[in-house]
Order: structure tokens, then C-alpha cells, then sequence
């Protein structure tokens, strides 16, 4: 990007000229995207804009903190605490697919609940370029809340970053001083999709720390995207006893917007660091496996 200066500033009066004296809502996910929009559109027109974070339970360690924390100037954010009802929703699913439209469906629940209350107009949201294109392929569906504006009757939507790549994103974003600008991309689903199979609040335990000591852990290797996911069980040992413990897979990968990637080559050390730590901290983990394939042929994610 040219100058992120101007950027800011043109994007901060083009939002202020669409919303104008109404009411606007945007959905605050924690991560990048959405977080710069409600930076810019705040900036725009402040308190008009309501700011609400769904705790769905499926973020990652410190997410909803880091959130509270980091827009705690804006007087009008909600956060609402969805996590028994996501979980609920999800039990009993195992398909991909069915997972992302349950949870886009609740997600959207949540947050049309909070549209109507704020009698919201226009519906900012943080979509960025290969969002679009992705979903124009329709390569997955993106949870997003792509469903809503059928649901409430929005005036207009109004996607300061649409035409934007993620390190565009992340320059926007430093300039703002967000906390999240240096934070790895995460999928809309959250952890639901790195843990295969049901989703349940055991799973999700084992997924959330372990995606917490691999995005520390990784820190100076810088990768694109890394995180664990709990694929399945396997036997191991712990103590003197043989154990059917989660298998849990780090992934590690270097790209430029998630379309194509590399898996990243970590050295033997770095490895081995990261599987003591998810074994050693978390008794019910029976094995650490790493993820050489890149994408193509495999996705970044696991579901
Ligand atoms: P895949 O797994 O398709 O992921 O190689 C490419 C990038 O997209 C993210 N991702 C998603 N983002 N909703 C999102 O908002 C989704 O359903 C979704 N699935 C994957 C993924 O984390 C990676 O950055």
C-alpha cells in the first residue's frame, strides 16, 4: 500500500459519509480483519457504532481479553457470552461443512439479537479481498455473517477493507496500534475446525493451549499461520501406564494470503520443544505430529 496514512483517512470519511447520523453494528471476531474495520468505522462515527464480540467459546486462549482490553474505549462494545449455546448447537455434528453452517447460524442468532436492540441501519463489516474471491468459488463458506443482512433489514453494508490483502490488513491495523495487528490469521469457525470429528469443551481445551504454546513457541520463525489440531486418539505411554491419549498435529506455514502455502521446515529442536510442552502440560495428549504438506494438495486447516 502507497501511504497508509491517506488510507486511513479516506476510508475513515467514506465510512462516516455512508452511515451518516444512523446506526451501525459490526462484528468484532478478535482477530485482524474485523478489528481494523471497527478501528476505522469508530473512528468514523463513534458511539453510533456497536462493536459486538460473540464469545462462541471456539477463540483462542486470551482472545476475548485481548478484545475487552483493546476496545475498551469504545463505550458502545458489547461482548456476549454465547459459549454454552455454540456448544450446544454443535453437539451431535461431525461434517466440516455442517459445523461452519451451524455456527454461522447461531453466530448469526447472537448478533441480529443485538442488531434489532441497537436498531442498527448499516452492517460494517471486516471482509477483505480473498474472502471474496474464495467465497465467489465457493471453495468453503465462510461463516462471517454473510447470512444476516437477509435476516435484519439493513440498510447498506458498508467493507472498508474489501479490496485489500491481509498484510495490507496488518499494516492498517499497526498504524491504528491495534494489539491484534501482529496476530496469526484464524478461521471464522475458530477452533471447531482444528478439532476433528464432534466438537466437545474437552477437545476444545486440548486444541486451545496447544495452539497457544505452538503460536509462542514459533514466535521467531514468524510463520504465516501455525496452530494445532487434535485429529483423533492413539495409544501412548505416561507413567507406567499405556494410555489412549488425543493425537495432536502442529501446523506451521508460510504464505502470503492463505490461498497457496508452504509448510514451513522447523529444525529437529524447535520440534521437539513444542512436543514435550503439549505432552508435558496436557496429560490427556498422547502424541505430536508435524504437517509436512503444503496447499495444494492439502488446506491449511484441517476441516
Ligand atoms: P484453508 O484451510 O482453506 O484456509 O486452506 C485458508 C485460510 O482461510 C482460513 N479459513 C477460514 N476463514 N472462515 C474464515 O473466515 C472459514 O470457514 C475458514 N476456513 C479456513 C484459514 O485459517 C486460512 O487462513
Amino acid at each position: 500500500m502507497v501511504d497508509v496514512e491517506s488510507f486511513v483517512e479516506e476510508k475513515v470519511a467514506e465510512v462516516g459519509a455512508a452511515v451518516g447520523d444512523a446506526n451501525a453494528i459490526i462484528a468484532l471476531s478478535g482477530g485482524v480483519d474485523s478489528s481494523t474495520a471497527a478501528a476505522l468505522a469508530y473512528e468514523a462515527v463513534g458511539d453510533q457504532l456497536t462493536p459486538v464480540y460473540v464469545d462462541t467459546g471456539l477463540m483462542r486462549k486470551g482472545e476475548t481479553e485481548q478484545v475487552r482490553e483493546t476496545f475498551a474505549y469504545m463505550d458502545s462494545l458489547r461482548v456476549v457470552d454465547a459459549r454454552d449455546r455454540f456448544l450446544d448447537a454443535l453437539a451431535g455434528v461431525t461434517d466440516p461443512e455442517e459445523k461452519r453452517h451451524v455456527i454461522g447460524e447461531q453466530f448469526i442468532r447472537e448478533f441480529e439479537t443485538v442488531a434489532r436492540d441497537v436498531d442498527a441501519d448499516y452492517l460494517v463489516q471486516g471482509t477483505i479481498y480473498p474472502d471474496r474471491i474464495e467465497s465467489e468459488g465457493s471453495i468453503k463458506s465462510h461463516h462471517n455473517v454473510g447470512g444476516l443482512p437477509e435476516r435484519v433489514d439493513f440498510d447498506g453494508i458498508v467493507e472498508p477493507m474489501r479490496d485489500r490483502y491481509k498484510d495490507e490488513v496488518r499494516e492498517v491495523a499497526r498504524s491504528l496500534d491495534l494489539a491484534m495487528a501482529e496476530r496469526m490469521p484464524f478461521p471464522g469457525p475458530g477452533l471447531a475446525v482444528r478439532v476433528l470429528g464432534e466438537v466437545t469443551a474437552e477437545k476444545l481445551a486440548v486444541a486451545r493451549e496447544a495452539t497457544h504454546v505452538v503460536e509462542a513457541e514459533l514466535e521467531e520463525d514468524d510463520p504465516w499461520q501455525a496452530f494445532a489440531a487434535v485429529l483423533g486418539k492413539a495409544t501412548g505411554v505416561k507413567g507406567d501406564n499405556r494410555v489412549h491419549g488425543w493425537v495432536v498435529a502442529v501446523r506451521s506455514v508460510e504464505s502470503r494470503d492463505g490461498m497457496t502455502a508452504r509448510a514451513q521446515e522447523l529444525d529437529w529442536e524447535t520440534l521437539q520443544r513444542i512436543q514435550s510442552r503439549i505432552t508435558g502440560e496436557n496429560n490427556s495428549v498422547a502424541r505430536v505430529v508435524y504437517d509436512v504438506t503444503h496447499k495444494p494438495p492439502a488446506t491449511i486447516e484441517y476441516e
